[in-house]
């Protein structure tokens, strides 16, 4: 692709999806100087973003809504640039042949934004080579990010990215550089703010197609992990501690305060105080115990199974929500399987204890947050190695720090970890972690002991420390495994005193002889 002039402020952008995210993406450019032209199949989408854009930036607003794909073509110069925000899947592939159909020509560029699957990003890619640019673009933020900064993990063709930047720049969520603490752009209550021309933008180029979907997959993984933790946490301290769900917002506010800090830390506070307006009491009380999801923490677990990389955490986070799902069985089972308590003498726990047990566990979901960031992350190093890809792991970090869902204050050790060795093997291995994790790994450990013995269900602390505990091993029981694989397989073993490389196999049914195999 010859140089092409970066896209300025000048250049109206076409928006095609607006649902929440399409919506919010388009008022958020309109915020930053771009003129915007929306489609959606649903004409009265296109009526709610135009009559927003109006109420907030008056009747001449820069949004207009287009009738169709046609249309919306028609008031975009070359090249053009199509920003699609529609469900992952089909209706990419069917918006991107529509837009072939309706004019779109080779030097044209669309940028998908949706949570859509890694390799589909890479095929779609190779597909429409030659006839118009595919280029993506995985957004993290949720409504409030898309419309007031997101982060943003743009991947494909490094010229379409250049001529992208100066806008993906504009629209990204804004770090303060020496805190790594985003730079808010609304005050409280606020529904709509000012472009930010301060601050390091949470965009950066993450790499060829399909890097950046890869990426945020993983994002959305650890983002299962981060919640379904604080999840535990909350379950211990109201069944085992009899705590309110007052009471744990109080806990999680200050927990917000320390090492914790974190959206998720926030938001989860936010949700234990809400009243139900229905009926008076804790909205938490009343929301059925069953969780969702659209898929993307599943695709995370997969790859790792996939590659080969312990995401162990990551992994139960997705296995938690589909075992709360399973409700019906649960409120059967719930009434026949016995707890089996060791030593616990039904006590009611003291307050001195109670203050040391919320504070290991504050120590626990840090070890726990930890675990699941290293997996993260070696499962990004791990598929860009077998992909090609130069990840530049400090970058991920850094533009995680604000606009998307995990952003949180501890990133910024992620940041400091990669800027010191960029090839870091494992996020154990950083000093600040080490130091973290000698730390805080006690209040891991004592936290789920109480929890074991009091029949609370942790599956994320519980493998975090058992990945821990891995790591820290030297030497695993996997001698007797490959052992038990060469008794009835013949599947062969390597020795201690041997060369690495060098099989062998025991005769086990005949005259347990050992024989080198090649
Ligand atoms: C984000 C979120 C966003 C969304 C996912 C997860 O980064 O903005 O991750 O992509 O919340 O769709 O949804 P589920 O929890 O339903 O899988």
């Amino acid at each position: 692709m010859p140089d092409k002039a970066v896209v300025t402020s000048a250049q109206r952008i076409g928006v095609i999806g607006m649902g929440v995210m399409g919506k919010n993406l388009a008022l958020n450019m309109v915020d930053n100087g771009y003129p915007v032209s929306v489609f959606d199949l649903d004409a009265q989408r296109v009526a709610g973003a135009v009559a927003q854009a109006e109420q907030e930036f008056g009747c001449n607003s820069a949004l207009q809504g287009c009738q169709s794909l046609e249309q919306l073509l028609s008031q975009l110069t070359s090249p053009r640039i199509v920003i699609l925000s529609v469900p992952a899947g089909a209706p990419v592939d069917s918006v991107c042949h529509a837009l072939l159909k309706a004019g779109l020509d080779a030097e044209d560029i669309v940028v998908d934004t949706g949570n859509s699957l890694w390799t589909d990003t890479i095929a779609r890619e190779q597909h429409f080579q030659g006839k118009f640019h595919f280029f993506s673009s995985a957004v993290s933020g949720g409504e409030v990010g898309a419309r007031f900064g997101p982060s943003l993990m743009p991947s494909g063709e490094m010229q379409v990215w250049q001529q992208l930047a100066p806008l993906w720049h504009a629209i990204a969520a804004k770090v303060d550089p020496e805190t790594g603490l985003p730079v808010s752009r609304t005050a409280a209550g606020q529904t709509k703010a000012p472009a930010l021309q301060q601050g390091e933008p949470c965009a950066a180029f993450i790499g060829p197609a399909g890097a950046g979907h890869y990426v945020k997959m993983v994002h959305n993984g650890i983002e299962y992990a981060d919640m379904q933790l604080i999840c535990e946490a909350y379950h211990l301290l109201s069944s085992a501690l009899g705590m309110t769900a007052v009471e744990i917002a109080a806990v999680f506010d200050s927990w917000d305060k320390g090492p914790l800090n974190s959206y998720l830390m926030a938001i989860s506070a936010e949700v234990l105080r809400q009243q139900d307006p229905v009926t008076g009491a804790a909205l938490v009380d009343m929301i059925l115990d069953k969780a969702g999801q659209k898929g993307t923490g599943l695709w995370t677990a997969v790859s790792s199974l996939e590659l080969g990389t312990p995401a162990p955490t990551l992994a139960e986070a997705v296995y938690a929500r589909a075992l709360s799902a399973r409700h019906e069985l649960r409120q059967r089972l719930s009434q026949t399987l016995p707890v089996g308590r060791c030593d616990i003498s039904g006590a009611a726990v003291s307050e001195t204890d109670k203050t040391a047990l919320i504070s290991a566990l504050e120590s626990a979901l840090l070890c726990g947050k930890i675990a699941g960031y290293a997996q993260g992350f070696q499962l990004m190093a791990d598929n860009a190695a077998t992909q090609g890809w130069q990840l530049n792991f400090a970058d991920i970090a850094r533009i995680w720090r604000a606009g998307c869902i995990i952003r949180a204050g501890f990133l910024q050790h992620i940041v400091a970890a990669y800027e010191a060795e960029p090839s870091l093997a494992h996020l154990f291995a950083a000093p600040e972690f080490n130091r973290l994790l000698t730390e805080h790994i006690t209040g891991l450990r004592q936290s789920l002991v109480f929890g074991i013995q009091q029949g609370i269900p942790m599956p994320c602390l519980t493998s975090a420390l058992s990945y821990y505990d891995s790591y820290r091993s030297a030497r695993l029981p996997a001698n007797l495994l490959q052992g038990q694989r060469d008794y009835f397989g013949a599947h062969s073993f390597e020795r201690h005193d041997a060369p690495a490389g060098q099989h062998f196999h025991l005769n086990w049914s005949g005259d347990r002889q050992q024989h080198a195999v090649n």
